[in-house]
């Protein structure tokens, strides 16, 4: 059985008049890395709503279709039970900060404190965690006083403070430098490692061309394509729909016109760089000949 499991699923937000998700069927396995790609208003925080409960527990609207939790419908589903197992990360880091606390250590640690982790332990924790996402340096600020990528970072820490077993991040590096971007998908692949679910919005596509097991695009709340990250990123027909590709495919699109014959479509640097550096050999041997 899938961890979570949709189908044909519909939904229509209160007023709305298209609705944000059609026919969409999936599943999802635990322990899996799945980037959420697609153009703007494809339905991609819809689907992270869907996923975390939200609809329909939240936004009332319209859900038609079947959306499983370990088979268990999602209508049925308690919230607060889900809060423990999936945590979620907003992409508004505005919404996530709480406003109830006046230190970025209390805001870290507010999780924790409401799941009753003993003191000694979730003050280990908030240090630990603050070092990740080198925050060290802001735990005694007002979070209410942050920059954008800073909130970032704080709303991602009080999240994977809690030690879900699932993470449902949307696009958490939207505000973020490339550093920054880059410490985050490290830390979003050591909880893959640590056997974490992980269903990530991100439009920094050579980062998810690393890290993801699974590529799901949505347009228009429909679900264009779904599958292996290789097959997917290096899908063509993807692009005319408005799905991006990584920056090594169009390289390979170009190279390819010229002539030159890769024994596999690159999706990551490393493939590429593998690839062009056994065509220069292979050149320099008939050169020698
Ligand atoms: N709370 C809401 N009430 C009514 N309509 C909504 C609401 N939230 C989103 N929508 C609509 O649902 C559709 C899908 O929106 P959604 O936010 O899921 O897209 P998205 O792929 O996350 O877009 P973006 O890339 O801009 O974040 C859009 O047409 C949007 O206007
Ligand atoms: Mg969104």
């Amino acid at each position: 059985m899938a961890y979570i499991e949709l189908k044909d699923v519909d939904y229509v937000y209160p007023l709305a008049k298209e609705p944000a998700l059609k026919n969409v069927t999936a599943s999802f396995e635990r322990g899996k890395f799945y980037g959420v790609i697609g153009e703007n208003a494809g339905g991609k925080t819809t689907l992270c709503n869907l996923l975390r409960g939200l609809i329909p527990h939240f936004y009332k609207g319209k859900l038609t279709g079947e959306v499983l939790i370990d088979g268990e419908d999602i209508r049925t589903l308690n919230m607060d039970v889900l809060s423990t197992q999936m945590g979620y990360i907003f992409q508004n880091p505005f919404t996530q900060i709480s406003g109830v606390k006046s230190s970025v250590f209390e805001e870290i640690a507010l999780g924790m404190e409401n799941l009753g982790v003993p003191k000694e332990e979730m003050i280990e924790k908030v240090f630990a965690i603050a070092e990740l996402l080198n925050i060290e340096h802001l735990l005694q600020n007002n979070p209410n006083a942050l920059s954008g990528g800073q909130r970032q970072k704080v709303a991602f820490a009080s999240v994977i403070a809690m030690d879900t077993d699932t993470f449902v991040i949307d696009e958490p590096t939207s505000q973020l430098d490339p550093d920054g971007t880059a410490g985050i998908f490290e830390i979003i692949h050591k909880l893959k490692e640590q056997g974490k679910t992980i269903v990530l919005v991100e439009h920094k596509i050579d980062l998810l061309a690393e890290y993801a097991d699974e590529v799901l695009v949505l347009k228009k709340g429909e679900l264009l394509a779904k599958g292996r990250t290789s097959e997917v990123l290096s899908d063509f027909s993807l692009t005319e729909q408005g799905a991006m590709i990584p920056h090594t495919v169009s390289f390979y699109k170009e190279f390819k016109a010229r002539g030159h014959e890769f024994s596999e479509v690159p999706i990551t640097k490393e493939s590429c760089v593998r690839q062009l550096g056994g065509m220069l050999k292979e050149r320099e041997g008939e050169g020698s000949v």
